[in-house]
């Protein structure tokens, strides 16, 4: 039987209960399609400071280098706040990024049917079906820059340096206009080309990649102007491709759209088939240990690892269609509306795994 080696990192807060969720999801749609999965857990983000003293130890890399894919869950907390700067869950997972040379960040923001109420936009506004990809580059850019603190004039100062170099640019670009040949042929690159000079040779660079893409119609928008678009009309957007710290941003936007920060997946890949794969949400200390979470970005996060790189499309599709049926009727306390059932984390996947 095919089986499929899983680097399981939990990481902190919710972390934990919302990767027991949907490894749960994934046992039953293996059984269901015929494969089997190991698991081979490894730490990062706080847990991985108390354990071995960094955010991010080899043997955790080592481990996800040698498995097919990676599946996080999410770090962080209050307990590491006052980790000095390199050594913050964060970096572990800007690490981890950097290490496994994950360039690529596919966040979708869908909307289930189901949902709709859910969500602050007003119905008339989502239209009939928000279906957005925001591709974003994530090992380059501010994120990865120069920092540091000086003093001038005896005042002190910090700065952080958004560079990026063509390179970069092109293969992030590239990937983009792939997604939007395999949907509906719209790309929208965002950028802030009226200040920013790495934003004009951004979107340069778009222009001229444009070129290979003749079916493609590609447009460019200021981000504060695509931020405020996001709301006003999501319905105009396909593809959105951007750079690191814009990507951050528009997508915790783009993900209220779909009601919640809950709902939404994300995958990271790099120029093979390996990826890793969390939900865009943090590890929302507050609410970790109470099985309150809402664990179905991280079982979305599953059935996107099976479409983008264990090539099994109809078990990816499976779950999707179980997390839209469950949907219609139990809900976490995050996307609870009247008339629905009030489940816990640990329920939502049960009712998944049901679904199934
Ligand atoms: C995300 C998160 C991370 C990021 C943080 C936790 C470093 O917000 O994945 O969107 O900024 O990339
Ligand atoms: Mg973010």
């Amino acid at each position: 039987m095919k089986t499929y080696k899983i680097a399981l990192l939990k990481g902190d807060g919710i972390g934990p209960e919302i990767v027991e969720q949907a490894v749960k999801v994934f046992d039953k749609t293996a059984e269901k399609f015929g494969f089997k999965v190991e698991y081979d857990p490894a730490d990062i983000g706080g847990i991985a400071i108390d354990n071995y003293g960094e955010p991010l130890p080899q043997i955790t890399i080592d481990k996800c280098k040698a498995a097919d894919s990676v599946l996080l869950g999410a770090v962080g907390g209050p307990k590491w706040d006052t980790q000095p700067a390199g050594n913050r869950p964060e970096s572990g997972l800007l690490k981890i990024r950097s290490s496994l040379g994950l360039f690529a960040n596919l966040r979708p923001a869908v909307i289930f049917e189901p949902l709709k109420k859910a969500s602050p936009i007003k119905d008339e506004i989502i239209g009939d079906n928000l279906d957005i990809m925001i591709v974003r580059e994530l090992t380059g850019g501010i994120y990865f820059g120069q920092r540091g603190r000086t003093e001038e004039n005896g005042i002190p100062c910090a700065y952080d340096t958004e560079k990026y170099s063509v390179n970069e640019i092109e293969r992030i670009v590239k990937v983009a206009f792939d997604m939007a040949m395999k949907r509906n042929k719209k790309l929208t690159s965002v950028d802030k080309a009226n200040v920013l000079e790495s934003s004009r040779l951004w979107r340069e660079t778009v222009n001229r990649i444009a070129k290979e893409y003749p079916e493609v119609e590609v447009n460019h928008l200021y981000v504060d102007n695509c931020a405020m678009q996001l709301v006003r009309n999501p319905g105009q957007f396909d593809v959105i491709v951007t750079s690191n710290i814009f990507g951050d941003i528009l997508s915790d936007e783009a993900s209220m759209i779909s009601g919640s920060i809950g709902m939404l997946a994300s995958a990271s890949l790099s120029s093979g088939k390996s990826g890793l794969y969390e939900p865009i949400h943090g590890s929302a200390p507050d609410i970790a240990g109470q099985n309150k979470a809402n664990p179905l970005a991280t079982i979305l996060s599953v059935a996107m690892m099976l479409k983008y790189s264990l090539d099994e499309p109809e078990a990816a599709q499976a779950i999707e269609n179980a997390v839209g049926k469950a949907l219609e009727t139990y809900r976490t306390p995050d996307i609870y509306e009247e008339g629905k059932i009030k489940v816990t984390c640990t329920e939502m996947g049960d009712k998944v795994c049901s679904l199934l």
